[in-house]
């Protein structure tokens, strides 16, 4: 005979799936309906925190293309006057090193075409990592500072590339990492040269993410995957181990995930999975009435600190808000040469880690959160 817990016996039925911690996946049918369901989701949450400026609600939000429609329907809904933006931080998951700010392809265009200049949020605050900081080490422990000081991030919305990296976590990635510099991953330059007419010789080589454990500790986050080019990366992220070569899988240990796919991206999955997930959903619950009950971080949440060499000149001030570092957006390009010839590229591919190759996929461009290098020796250099 089955043995029930007694908490789950004493529950109404609705209040026993609140105690659920299975990570949740909502399948819709097309990229649009995924987009409502996510803005949808993204406005009942600000709504139920009742944002104030002394109590803003934290977002972290992505680029790419999975997330422009869900930016069109929130400015929709802002325009509508349905959701205001005034008392919402946000802060960027990503941003390439070296591309001049107002390039049309740096993520710092591609928030203000698409969403900033649209809505009622106050431009102090929006957070972007600077890809052009003089000190990228010092921007990167700042930015982490930054978000301590609000209390950590409320909801983070994040895509997922092609090969399951989720930010700029490549295959590879500490599943511990905080922000930082990376390399980007072969795959992920033939990805984004789309972006740049298809010339790969003109995407940037590195670029600055919130790391795996950055969104971790964000209380919420809600992953868009659609396509059936994400449809791998879904597979593996939701249905095989965690696993640092697809960084999507880190968040089966998050308490409070949520991937919202098209059915196209399901086309890898089980069809035993599909039919789960959406049978949780059928049973009359929605992602807004599964997991853990809700609590809201308290203000004085810090997570662990970030180990790095600051310079002086570049420590945060007492409040958290950096410190005033000049800015030359005519960036110097000798500076980030060298940096590229001391960091190779990865020369896997998706294709090749399919079969087994988990270790060929690595390479010393990846180095600085490789397994096989000493721990000690990456909490002083990340
Ligand atoms: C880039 C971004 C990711 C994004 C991914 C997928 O690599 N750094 O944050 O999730 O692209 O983008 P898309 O939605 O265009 O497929």
């Amino acid at each position: 005979m089955p043995t029930f817990s007694s908490s789950f016996l004493l529950l109404p039925y609705s209040s026993a799936l609140l105690q659920s911690k299975d990570p949740r996946v909502i399948i819709r049918e097309d990229p649009r309906d995924v987009s409502v369901y996510i803005a949808d989701y993204i406005i009942s949450r600000i709504k139920l925190f009742s944002p104030t400026p002394e109590q803003p609600f934290v977002l972290g939000l992505p680029t790419g293309s999975s997330p422009e429609l869900i930016y069109k329907i929130l400015v929709q809904r802002h325009r509508a006057g349905e959701i205001s933006f005034k008392n919402v931080v946000t802060f960027n998951m990503d941003e390439y090193v070296g591309l001049p700010r107002d390039h049309p392809e740096s993520y710092h265009s591609f928030m203000y075409k698409h969403f900033f200049s649209h809505v009622d949020i106050p431009p102090q605050n929006i957070n972007i990592l600077d890809g052009n900081a003089t000190d990228l080490v010092a921007e990167c422990a700042s930015f982490e500072a930054r978000i301590a000081r609000y209390g950590g991030i409320e909801l983070f919305l994040g895509g997922v590339g092609p090969d399951g990296h989720i930010a700029f976590n490549e295959p590879g990635s500490s599943l511990t990492s905080r922000t930082r510099v990376k390399t980007l991953a072969y795959d992920t330059i033939l990805a984004n040269s789309r972006f740049f007419g298809g010339d790969t010789d003109k995407v940037p080589r590195m670029a600055m993410t919130v790391g795996i454990q950055t969104i971790m500790d964000s209380r919420e986050v809600v992953i868009v995957a659609t396509g059936a080019h994400k449809a791998i990366a879904v597979q593996k992220g939701l249905e095989e181990g965690v696993n640092h070569m697809w960084t999507l899988s880190a968040l089966q240990l998050h308490q409070h995930p949520l991937v919202v796919c098209d059915r196209d991206a399901t086309l890898e999955l089980k069809v035993k999975t599909v039919r789960y997930f959406e049978s949780i959903e059928q049973a009359g619950t929605d992602a807004r009435t599964q997991g853990p009950a809700l609590v809201y971080r308290p203000r004085t949440y810090v997570p662990s600190p970030v180990q790095v060499k600051t310079p002086k000149s570049q420590q945060p001030t007492p409040d958290g808000t950096p410190e005033k570092v000049p800015k030359d957006l005519r960036i110097n390009t000798e500076l980030h040469r060298r940096a590229l010839e001391e960091e190779e590229l990865t020369p896997d591919s998706m294709s090749s880690r399919l079969v087994d190759s988990a270790i060929g996929g690595i390479d010393g461009a990846l180095k600085g959160d490789l397994m096989f290098d000493r721990m000690g020796t990456r909490l002083t250099t990340l």
